[in-house]
This record gives C-alpha cells, sequence and structure tokens, in this order.
C-alpha cells in the first residue's frame, strides 16, 4: 500500500484532484474516456470542489468519463436531498460537463434490490471495470457501506448500517432515528476489482480506522484492511488521520524517496 501522508485536509484534496486529473488527461490523450468510482460524504467534498473548478478552467473534460458510485440508502428517494444520488448532482454532476447518462448511482427506489444490484454489477462490467475507485473510510473501518463482518469476496448488495455508522450519518438527516437502516453498496470484492484505489480520510476521527487497515491483519472486522490485497492501492491522508500509524515515519521517508526517484528518471 502507498501511504502519502499530507499536511492538511487541502493537502488530501489537491493530491486527489491531481491523481483523477492525470487518469483524465491520459485517457484523453488515447481518445479513450475514464471509468471513475465515486464516494459521497464529508471527505470527497473538497476534491469535487476541486475538480468543479479545474474543469471550469478547461484543465479537464468530463465528456467521456463514467462513474459509478459506491452506494445509496434504501428507503430515501432519489429527490431526497438526504439521497446520494442528490448529493452528487449538488456537489458534482450538474456543475461539471458530463453526460448524466453516464452517471450510474446504485438505484433503490421502486425496484427490486437484488435485480438493482445485479444490474449495477452488470453495468460495471460492460463499462470495462473502473479505472480509479476513489474511497473514503467510516470511523469502524468501512468502505462503501461494507460493514464489519462483511464478505471479503462480496459483490454489490444490501447492507444493514451499524449503529455508530447511522450515527456518524444522523447529521445529514437531523436525527438518528431517521438515518436509514440499510443501503445497497458495492461489495469489498467489486472495490477490489478496480484497477487502482484511491482512499482519502482526514482527522483524528479516523486514526484508528487507518492504523487498523494499514497495520493490522486483513479481517472481515475491519472490512477496509481487504485493501491490503490490492496491487494499486493509494491512501491519501492528513496528519491527524496518520496520527495513530505506528511506522508513519517509514510512509514519509518513502514518499521522499518516490520524488528523489521521479525526479532522477
Ligand atoms: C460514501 C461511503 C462511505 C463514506 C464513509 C466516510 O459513499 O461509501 O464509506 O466514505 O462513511 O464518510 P465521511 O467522509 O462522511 O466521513
Amino acid at each position: 500500500m502507498r501511504v502519502v501522508i499530507l499536511e492538511s485536509s487541502e493537502s488530501v484534496t489537491q493530491f486527489a484532484a491531481d491523481e483523477v486529473c492525470a487518469l483524465l488527461k491520459e485517457r484523453n490523450a488515447k481518445g479513450f474516456g475514464a471509468v471513475l468510482g465515486l464516494a459521497t460524504g464529508g471527505t470527497p467534498l473538497g476534491l469535487y470542489r476541486e475538480l468543479i473548478a479545474r474543469n471550469a478552467r478547461r484543465e479537464i473534460t468530463f465528456a467521456n468519463v463514467e462513474t459509478f458510485n459506491l452506494d445509496e440508502y434504501v428507503g430515501v428517494p432519489p429527490d431526497s436531498p438526504c439521497s446520494y444520488h442528490y448529493y452528487m448532482l449538488e456537489n458534482l454532476f450538474q456543475h461539471i460537463d458530463i453526460d448524466l447518462a453516464m452517471t450510474h448511482v446504485p438505484i433503490t427506489h421502486g425496484v427490486e434490490l437484488q435485480k438493482s444490484a445485479e444490474a449495477f454489477e452488470l453495468q460495471i462490467e460492460q463499462a470495462g471495470g473502473i479505472d480509479l475507485q476513489i474511497l473514503g473510510i467510516g470511523s469502524d473501518a468501512h468502505i462503501g457501506f461494507n460493514e464489519i463482518g462483511s464478505s471479503l469476496g462480496s459483490r454489490t448488495r444490501v447492507k444493514t448500517l451499524t449503529e455508530r455508522t447511522r450515527q456518524d450519518n444522523a447529521r445529514y438527516f437531523g436525527s438518528i432515528d431517521d438515518v436509514p437502516q440499510t443501503a445497497l453498496t458495492m461489495g469489498i470484492q467489486t472495490i477490489l476489482e478496480s484497477q487502482s484505489i484511491l482512499l482519502l480520510a482526514t482527522g483524528t476521527g479516523k486514526a484508528k480506522a487507518i492504523r487498523d487497515t494499514v497495520e493490522g491483519p486483513i479481517t472481515a472486522s475491519v472490512p477496509a484492511s481487504a485493501l491490503q490485497l490490492h496491487p494499486n492501492v493509494t491512501l491519501a491522508i492528513d496528519r491527524d488521520a496518520a496520527s495513530g500509524l505506528a511506522n508513519a515515519d517509514y510512509f514519509l521517508a518513502a514518499e521522499r524517496n518516490r520524488a528523489v526517484a521521479s525526479r532522477s528518471s
């Protein structure tokens, strides 16, 4: 795993935006579109603001980009401000030059959920797979809504949210009682099939989850620890989120060496 420890949440935003832009430019130069996996929540908001700004300055285009979101609540209609459909429109899609028909957020309203999950998996396959999956991480180390105990071989399906996740997300709903009990989420195996993965984390509230993900054993009790199995994962985290790492100095040294190697190549 590449662990990039950055000074601030703003540096995490800039790092993530540079990674996304590099992929889009590389694909554009080859005449292909990129397939992005997207997350919601508080963490990627800075990234989305930065992508909107770079798109407005015409540094990047989303004209040939297809997107797949990690998850959507069950029981929240897509036009509700609490839905992830709404979040994506509000915070990214309606501000950039993307074709909305190329954006996919799991459908949980007015459908049979298992069929919707299977259709979602098929759409990812038909798009040729995800090139770059952006992830946040829950304070209990969930990725997507793969909560503790999620099979490391899981695919898109309905998951029950933990009390802790519902508590963490109550800020978007007003009260914990209004937070749905379940969500449709990409599975851990679905996530692991992405070509590359970029996990973002900021703040001390994520420090334990990051430590367990990077330095603990691979276990379904820490869903993000499954990322240790993936050959192309980068964690971009601020100093607070890195504060629980026993090997922070090693990761900082590895990044310094990487910078030296790229300057001399
Ligand atoms: C969101 C998602 C979740 C969040 C996680 C962290 O689509 O899949 O795994 O990334 O709950 O949320 P924030 O960023 O709000 O701390």
